[in-house]
């Protein structure tokens, strides 16, 4: 599969957002990453169903849908009648996970589960045949610009293996902390696709970042 590039844009300037996101309709990256934070699940509150509506309305690329919040069953339709094309929910936040993943496909966007720092990725080995996509958190959820954990590298190339031997197609993300230094050790070891927010919206010339990026993490 081609590597994907997936603005956060979390990290984007709110008093201008449209700027924002005809930069990144403009731009390469081939996805929109929306952070949805309730202040429960994690330490911060981000934002809601209007702004969704609102890029969708800005936008053709698809919208990848981050919820980090508790019981996310409460909100499946709502959010795909604003229009998230993929829909990703914690593992953490979910007791009964395979219902809430048939449940997002059957309302017919790709679901994706993500795993905080701490969850090991072998708890997904009696799902993974299921989902569509699976994110690894490579930093504590709940805010941008923070410090990319190392140990990530180790979960990518066993989730990896997971995958292979299940024969599951599920796509690899990694959030947090992504920038020039990680992206192409993290693609070798099988990443997907590449969210960045930091590194992207506060770079000089975001368009080029991406741009390069992208170049960046295709493996020859
Ligand atoms: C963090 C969010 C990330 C965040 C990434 O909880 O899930 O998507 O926006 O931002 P950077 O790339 O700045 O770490
Ligand atoms: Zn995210």
């Amino acid at each position: 599969m081609n590597k994907i590039i997936a603005p956060s844009l979390l990290s984007a300037d709110f008093g201008n957002l449209k700027k924002d996101i005809e930069m990144v309709n403009k731009s390469e990256a081939h996805w929109f990453h929306l952070d949805i934070m309730d202040g429960v699940f994690v330490p911060n509150i981000s934002f809601g169903f209007p702004i969704i509506s609102y890029i969708k309305k800005y936008t053709k690329k698809p919208l990848d849908v981050h919820l980090m919040i508790v019981k996310p069953d409460r909100y499946l339709e709502e959010f795909k009648n604003v229009g998230a094309d993929i829909l990703t929910v914690h593992y953490e936040a979910c007791n009964h996970l395979h219902r809430t993943i048939q449940k997002i496909k059957s309302l017919g966007m790709k679901a994706g589960v993500s795993l905080n720092p701490h969850t090991s990725v072998h708890v997904l080995e009696d799902i993974i045949t299921e989902v569509d996509l699976v994110l690894l958190m490579s930093v504590n959820p709940g805010f941008g610009g923070q410090k990319f954990i190392e140990n990530t590298y180790s979960k990518v190339t066993a989730l990896k293996q997971i995958i292979t031997t299940r024969k599951s197609k599920a796509v690899i993300e990694v959030d947090g902390g992504v920038d020039n230094t990680n992206a192409l050790k993290l693609s070798k070891a099988g990443v997907d696709v590449f969210v960045a927010g930091n590194y992207i919206f506060k770079s000089k010339d975001p368009l080029k970042t991406i741009r390069e990026l992208g170049k960046q993490v295709q493996i020859k």
